[in-house]
């Protein structure tokens, strides 16, 4: 099969949010600490009618519509997420009800689960399939859904909510480049979910962020190496239009970014001129543990980047600040934000991607884009995502509203026998919504 990649992708995210400088406000923190601080603008949450099985439902019943796809045209569907509502019954089973209804039992693949990198295993997988000997010639779907909340603290800004749902097939748009390719998988207590009662993680915040870092050196220094010897020459940052990253906060896009410049600059990399090499000269000498303890190395790398940030990464942080951290959807939202700022421009570019889940696993990879063809194309993807509309009929809720939202669902979380609000006004038309969860912890779902 030739260009296997992602022919179309549909992103939900829930319509309710709250203004990150609210809840700074709100929280006592020190003006800017959010949005200068993290970077973020915004942030999405579901309330109780909605979960990640809801928003699954949403927007895989919304990718097929939009794009005319017949249910019976898939043949693997696979997800992606780290929101854990049941151990044993995937929510590829719940997504099932839409393919049963049709007559299309015969769909493989399951749920894939390690943090945020869930999505991009369940994409992997996808694209195998397509390229392999078993694929029957239809359609691969891979949805990546996640509410990310945390307790009370300072990781409760870095929350979000989001599913995406991605077509697989040949002769795409997005074609991955496979052979460009490295990742670097790790045993590490950065971020779990140990207490199975509790949908919130324990996390070391500060370990995350170094984990991250490091596994980022790590997958491009290999990722440089392969290159190099399937090209014959040096890969650096100019080698791609885009940098698209796994992004919990948008402060941490912008320090990985940098560290990559860093990187390019200790391989001695043409993507580094002569005042670069100068203002980075003090920091050679340091040892792979010092420089990501090393604030002053943080400050004049990103400094140095700031003018290929805005050009190369810049594109990509829409939907990230706007919405938070999505989890397994985030690099994907990402992604989707590059694809509606810069659909007219992007064919014939290449852009990696990094994912990074805690714990650690992580991958960077290379897509290259053309436009394709309708409807399966860079610019009807970018319209029928419609990214504008939907973050500008969101509604805006107040902190008080937000933290009794998260307390309910605290309750929620694992019970049983108990009926939902059902109110759905504030959903577009179309979306799936949590009704009921039985004596026997079976959850029903309507559409509005
Ligand atoms: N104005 C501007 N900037 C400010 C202000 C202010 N008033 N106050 C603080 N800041 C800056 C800080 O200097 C810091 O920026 P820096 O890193 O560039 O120095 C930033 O805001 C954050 O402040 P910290 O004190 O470091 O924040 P804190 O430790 O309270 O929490 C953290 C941040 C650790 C990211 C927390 O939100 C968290 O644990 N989040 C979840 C973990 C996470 O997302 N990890 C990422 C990878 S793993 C994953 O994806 C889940």
């Amino acid at each position: 099969q030739k260009n296997v990649g992602i022919l179309a992708i549909e992103i939900y995210f829930p319509p309710t949010c709250i203004q990150q400088e609210v809840l700074e406000a709100h929280d006592g923190a020190s003006k800017g600490k959010y949005t200068i601080g993290l970077g973020q603008d915004c942030m999405g949450f579901c309330t109780e009618v909605e979960d990640v099985i809801s928003m699954s439902l949403t927007a895989v019943t919304s990718l097929l519509e939009k794009y005319a796809v017949d249910p019976k045209q898939v043949g693997r569907l696979e997800v992606g997420s780290e929101t854990v509502i049941d151990k044993s019954k995937s929510i590829k089973t719940f997504l099932m009800q839409i393919f049963e209804k049709c007559g299309n039992t015969d769909i493989e693949g399951v749920d894939s689960t390690n943090a945020c990198y869930g999505g991009t295993a369940a994409l992997f997988n996808c694209v195998n399939w397509v390229e392999s000997s078993s694929w029957d010639g239809r359609y691969g779907l891979v949805v990546c859904t996640d509410s990310a909340v945390y307790a009370e603290g300072p990781a409760r800004p870095t929350g979000g909510a989001a599913a995406i749902a991605m077509l697989i097939g040949p002769n795409a748009p997005i074609v991955f480049e496979s052979k460009i390719r490295a990742s670097h998988m790790a045993h590490v207590y950065d971020f779990y979910k140990p207490i199975l009662d509790s949908e919130y993680p324990v996390v070391d915040g500060k370990l995350s962020q170094t984990c991250y870092l490091m596994a980022l050196d790590a997958c491009y220094k290999s990722l440089c190496n392969k290159y190099e010897k399937l090209e014959g020459k040096q890969f650096s940052i100019a080698d791609a239009a885009y940098f698209v990253f796994h992004s919990p906060y948008n402060k941490l896009v912008q320090k990985s970014f940098a560290r990559l410049l860093f990187n390019d600059f200790l391989r001695n990399a043409c993507s580094i001129d002569k005042s670069a090499k100068e203002k980075l000269a003090p920091f050679l000498s340091l040892s792979g543990d010092e420089s990501y303890q090393s604030r002053d190395l943080e400050k004049t790398s990103q400094q140095v980047a700031k003018p290929f940030y805005n050009e190369k990464v810049q594109p990509t942080t829409l939907i990230p600040k706007q919405v938070g951290n999505m989890y397994t959807a985030s690099l994907y939202a990402a992604f989707a934000s590059l694809l509606h700022n810069k659909h007219n421009t992007l064919a014939g570019q290449r852009v990696m991607l990094f994912s990074y889940g805690s714990g650690s696993t992580a991958t960077m990879f290379s897509l290259k884009l053309n436009e394709g063809q309708h409807p399966f194309s860079l610019s009807n993807i970018a319209s029928a995502m419609n990214v504008a509309e939907k973050l500008k009929s969101r509604h805006e809720l107040v902190p008080e509203k937000f933290v009794e939202i998260m307390q309910l669902m605290e309750h929620r979380y694992g019970a049983k026998d108990f009926v939902t609000s059902k109110d759905c006004s504030l959903l577009a038309p179309g979306t799936y919504y949590l009704t009921e969860v039985d004596s026997k912890y079976r959850r029903f779902y309507a559409k509005k």
